[in-house]
């Protein structure tokens, strides 16, 4: 599947005489976007010259970033003490700095009337603005909350909410009091939300009555009563009144937040906290059933974070900023939360869906709030090139100016759609990739940057202190041009995750021995005849479905815990709009009773539904007497994908396997499904 996608995508930009305006807008380089750099004059003048200064000079460029663009209570002593083998990451210690002071109260004090967020709820043009001094404001009353229920310098505080001001307050409070915040995406099942708090072991949980996303409620309290009946460590619940709806509150656990707040001050002061200290911990899937809690530290998240969200999108004070990712994700928080406000910047705060009330709610949202940088999915775009250009072209864009596109790989078509119809061929898009474990953008054009020009559909080049390789299955680097590889990264970076949750081993294990002296990202990658790098898609048994990362062992554990469910194997296929659909191969146990094959789907898709979430669910699931094993019994998902993306004729030498005739049983029933 990715190399039919990636021969098109070479096809097409082969073919393709490449021209965008503003490619040509320039505008002077040191002097307005590095002056700290300015002592380097002459010698940086290209993204190439910057770029290269950051990978040979990794601690002294850093250094000079933190101490210009991040306020400190005391300053650190050593840049950086690095060791890639064993995943070891330490930046600007001996420093001390908090979080919140850095997003909220520098810029409160400079100018308290600049909007920081711009909450576009549900309903369309029901908005909320917020400033940075009201922000200040909510941040320090909620963490006076917090304090009052007993969280302390590193206690774990549990995130179950709408994207809104009293999430993003929520998250800067844990930071303002050395706290650390696990967001937890309001769409998980009441199940993965106690899997994820049990393994943090979070003392709150901050929730809301309930959610509104397209015009539905999503029972938020609900959800998160079912999975307190599984949690222990969590002694205090407070909600936000999203809908006023009425919910059940438990006695000496349940607060209402704003009878909570009513009992607070505005005045919390800020605990300075180690450079290294952690920020946040956010959960994300792996090869595994366990899902993985990766860790980010405080001072050099954030300045990876604001550094990349600058320069990436060639981002200005003023400008409003336009990422309509949801909080859950690592997207919302790099380039929601912490890249802009760190940078002083305004950011949207965007509730709803791309289709409620209709296809053209991005655009009219455009519109009406003058949103100058527009950051979304490429499988948001590809639902919306189905309804037409007419949904985009009635409403006015001439305020954007970026376009930036995550999560998965952008085709072709959606590029340019993005590129000519969204952003009338004056918008340079911006195909960022990157993953919760690099903290911020890792590979991207930066086509703001002199000697950066932009090719479509591919994230081209890397940003400081990355510096992608390829490797081969024997973990030799691969040189030259027009080549594949497993990607990793060589040098480290101040935004690097600095460990799972409660298992350094597995941090270890998973990113830094495959390729001993690498971090090693999960993903392959063609490095193209200009250099510039094309993902080609994952590596491992990790799928991506509506830009969501989904470990095809988290289904396959919850298939099996059906009773009839002998054995369950799933992959991912090619998908029109998701990217990648779920696909689950499912052998059933010897049945006592007879059960209808559909009424067996709509149960095992319910299961996944419950304790995953509707993302999750298969889109086929495919009953066979066996699976394609060889004879140690590892099951040869190699097979199973050829099948499920209708490539049987591709399947190469099937004879090692132990039972090679279940192939074609399978073939058949994939062909009549
Ligand atoms: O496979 C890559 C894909 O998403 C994975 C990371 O997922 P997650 O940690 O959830 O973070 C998503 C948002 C940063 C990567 O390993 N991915 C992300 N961005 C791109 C991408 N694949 C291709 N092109 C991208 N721009």
């Amino acid at each position: 599947m990715v190399k039919i996608r990636l021969t098109r995508l070479l096809e097409h930009c082969a073919k393709q005489q490449f021209t965008s305006k503003s490619v040509i807008q320039r505008r002077p380089f040191t002097s307005t976007q590095f002056p700290e750099l300015s002592q380097f004059g002459d010698n940086i003048s290209s993204h190439h010259d910057l770029h290269k200064y950051s990978i040979t000079e990794p601690e002294k460029f850093w250094s000079i970033l933190a101490r210009s663009r991040l306020d400190w209570s005391q300053d650190f002593d050593v840049g950086m003490s690095c060791d890639m083998s064993a995943g070891q990451f330490s930046w600007f210690q001996g420093g001390k700095l908090n979080v919140s002071v850095n997003c909220v109260d520098r810029w409160a004090a400079l100018d308290p009337e600049r909007i920081a967020l711009v909450w576009e709820k549900d309903e369309p043009g029901d908005t909320v603005k917020v400033t940075y001094a009201q922000l200040k404001t909510m941040v320090a009353k909620i963490a006076n909350l917090l304090k009052q229920a007993g969280v302390e310098k590193g206690d774990v505080v549990g995130l179950y909410l709408p994207v809104s001001p009293i999430a993003v307050a929520t998250m800067l409070a844990t930071a303002r009091i050395g706290a650390v915040h696990s967001v937890i995406f309001a769409g998980f099942s009441s199940d993965a939300l106690a899997t994820r708090l049990n393994d943090a072991k979070a003392k709150v949980v901050v929730t809301a009555d309930e959610a509104v996303r397209g015009g539905k409620r999503i029972p938020l309290k609900k959800t998160v009563d079912t999975a307190l009946e599984n949690v222990d460590s969590v002694k205090n619940v407070f909600v936000m009144r999203r809908t006023g709806t009425d919910v059940n509150m438990v006695a000496n656990r349940d607060t209402w937040l704003d009878d909570g707040l009513s009992g607070c001050t505005d005045d919390c002061a800020a605990v300075p906290v180690d450079s290294e200290d952690p920020l946040f911990l956010l959960y994300t899937s792996g090869s595994t059933g366990k899902p993985k809690g990766v860790s980010h530290s405080s001072a050099g998240y954030l300045l990876y974070a604001m550094v990349t969200m600058k320069h990436a999108f060639d981002y200005n004070q003023g400008e409003l900023f336009g990422c309509v990712a949801d909080i859950g994700w690592i997207t919302g928080h790099s380039y929601v939360v912490y890249g802009p406000l760190g940078n002083g910047g305004t950011s949207l705060l965007f509730e709803s869906t791309p289709t409620y009330p209709d296809p053209g709610r991005y655009w009219e949202t455009v519109e009406r709030l003058k949103i100058n940088h527009f950051y979304g999915a490429p499988t948001a775009l590809r639902l919306l090139i189905r309804y037409g250009d007419d949904y985009v072209t009635k409403y006015d864009r001439s305020s954007l100016r970026k376009l930036g596109s995550v999560g998965e790989p952008i085709n072709i078509e959606a590029w340019q759609w993005f590129h000519d119809v969204i952003g009338e061929k004056r918008c340079d898009v911006v195909d960022t990739w990157w993953q919760t474990e690099t903290g911020g953008i890792a590979i991207s054009p930066r086509p703001s940057a002199p000697g950066a020009p932009l090719a479509p559909g591919k994230p081209q080049r890397p940003m400081f202190g990355m510096d992608p390789v390829l490797l081969d299955d024997k973990g030799k680097i691969v040189e030259g041009n027009k080549v594949d590889g497993a990607l990793c990264l060589a040098t480290p970076w101040p935004g690097i995750a600095r460990t799972l949750f409660g298992d350094h081993d597995r941090f270890v294990n998973t990113y830094f021995s495959v390729y001993p002296g690498y971090y090693f990202t999960g993903d392959g990658a063609h490095r193209d005849e200009n250099g510039d790098y094309q993902i080609t898609g994952r590596m491992d048994d990790v799928i991506n479905v509506t830009g969501h990362r989904l470990g095809t062992a988290e289904v396959e554990e919850v298939l099996t815990e059906h009773p009839l469910v002998a054995e369950a194997a799933v992959v991912g296929f090619p998908h029109p709009v998701k990217g990648e659909g779920v696909y689950a191969y499912v052998i059933l146990k010897e049945m006592s009773e007879q059960v209808s094959e559909e009424k067996l789907r709509e149960e095992l898709r319910k299961i996944v539904k419950t304790k995953i979430s509707g993302f999750a669910i298969p889109e086929h699931i495919l009953f066979t007497p066996g699976l394609p094993k060889t004879r140690s019994g590892k099951i040869m998902r190699r097979i199973l994908r050829k099948i499920a993306a209708d490539k049987s004729d591709e399947l190469g030498d099937i004879s090692t396997l132990a039972e090679p005739d279940v192939v074609q049983i399978i073939i058949n029933k994939h062909l009549h499904k």
